[in-house]
């Protein structure tokens, strides 16, 4: 067991949370429940987590009355909006009211579903995140943004709806499958590259063996956690400076989207993302050939992209220009100027973008 327990706290506009990092720290949710006065807790638990985990689970929640548990299924699949009328439905059913309290316990999906049901179930009711993977502690439980997935698209419906309490409990990322804790670290390595010097040399030092070891995630999530959570504190309705956390994920989402959100890993498709937005700052002088070697060397020793997924320059930028944001022959980046410094909003002519994609496919 990790000897001890991290916290960041977040200030928002409504409320002040804690977020928890720590080894085998579940327990932290029983002192919850006698800080707050719930009256009833809805558990929505991933159900790959309930197989691997319902011992722990109900070792905690052992002599509570008040818990109803609600297994979720995992996929994205299951992240739909007629699952969550469903879900809401059976909560009415269940007698919970607006004193009642949600926690979600998986990854992203779940947590992402269990955050959207908080808030609006009787115009919203508190939600405490229990996140299972990498990519959920690092980067989906932070910052109060919820979805459902609709038929016409990803995480087009939702909210936002700040947790109550996120509590991290990096025992988890023990049965976490490579390819999971891959994607989560393409996160860890973005906000590495837009904000914490410290996460770059962790990362530097490491490798996929050894960044398991209890510590040393402990320490990766809570650098990724404080950063994140200071970028949310300044612009919590993504008004401005939470664009920064977009890098590598304009081109990341044009790749996932040409795909069709098949044989590509979002980790892998924002390492991509990383890697061409990355070329794209060297190219207008930003950063230098060293900088951009370094970052290359980084994506390749964590083996973030599967070398064999070649794709097509032509019709990534063709995706981009669907984007909303890019209008006009020029699309809107955030780019390095320097490592650790980005700069969002920056135009780039198509035709850089495209040189900088064939550059790194050849
Ligand atoms: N709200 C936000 O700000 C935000 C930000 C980024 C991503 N997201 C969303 O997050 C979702 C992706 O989340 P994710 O990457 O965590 O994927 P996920 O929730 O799909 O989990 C990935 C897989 O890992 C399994 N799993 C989870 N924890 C495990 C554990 N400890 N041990 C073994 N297996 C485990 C799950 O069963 C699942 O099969 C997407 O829906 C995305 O839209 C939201």
């Amino acid at each position: 067991m990790g000897k001890t327990v991290k916290s960041v706290e977040v200030r928002t506009k409504d409320k002040t949370y804690k977020i928890f990092i720590g080894d085998l720290i579940l327990h932290q949710i029983i002192k919850t429940r006698k800080e707050i006065s719930a009256d009833r807790f809805a558990l929505i638990v991933s159900a790959r987590i309930m197989e691997l985990y319902s011992d722990n689970i109900k070792e905690i929640f052992r002599g509570v009355k008040n818990v109803e548990v609600f297994k979720m299924h995992d996929g994205e699949k299951n992240k739909i909006y007629k699952y969550a009328e469903r879900f809401l439905d059976d909560m009415l059913k269940s007698g919970f009211t607006r004193r009642s309290v949600v926690i979600g316990i998986g990854g992203g999906v779940v947590g992402d579903f269990a955050g959207f049901i908080a808030s609006v179930y009787m115009r919203g009711i508190p939600i405490i995140h229990i996140p299972t993977t990498l990519l959920a502690m690092v980067d989906s439980s932070i910052g109060g943004k919820t979805a459902v997935n609709l038929s016409a698209g990803k995480n087009i419906a939702g909210s936002f709806h700040q947790p109550h309490m996120v509590i991290s409990d990096v025992n988890f990322i023990r049965t976490l499958p490579e390819n999971e804790l891959k994607n989560g670290l393409s996160e860890v390595l973005k906000h590495a590259l837009i904000g914490e010097e410290k996460l770059l040399k962790i990362l530097d030092k490491n490798d996929l063996k050894s960044i398991k070891i209890s510590d040393i995630i402990q320490k990766i999530i809570f650098l990724s956690v404080l950063f994140k959570s200071r970028i949310v504190e300044k612009d919590e309705d993504e008004k401005g400076i939470r664009a920064i956390l977009n890098f590598g994920h304009t081109v990341g989402h044009a790749i996932e989207s040409m795909s069709g959100y098949k044989g590509i890993s979002h980790g892998e498709a924002v390492a991509i993302g990383l890697k061409i937005e990355t070329e794209i700052s060297r190219r207008i002088g930003w950063l230098d050939n060293g900088e951009v070697s370094y970052v290359n060397e980084l994506i390749s020793h964590y083996n973030l992209i599967n070398k064999t997924n070649k794709f097509n320059a032509e019709k990534i930028v063709e995706h981009m220009k669907f984007d909303k944001k890019n209008i006009g022959g020029k699309f809107k980046f955030v780019l390095l100027k320097g490592l650790h410094n980005p700069v969002y909003n920056q135009e780039v002519d198509f035709k850089l973008v495209m040189d900088a994609v064939r550059c790194i496919n050849s």
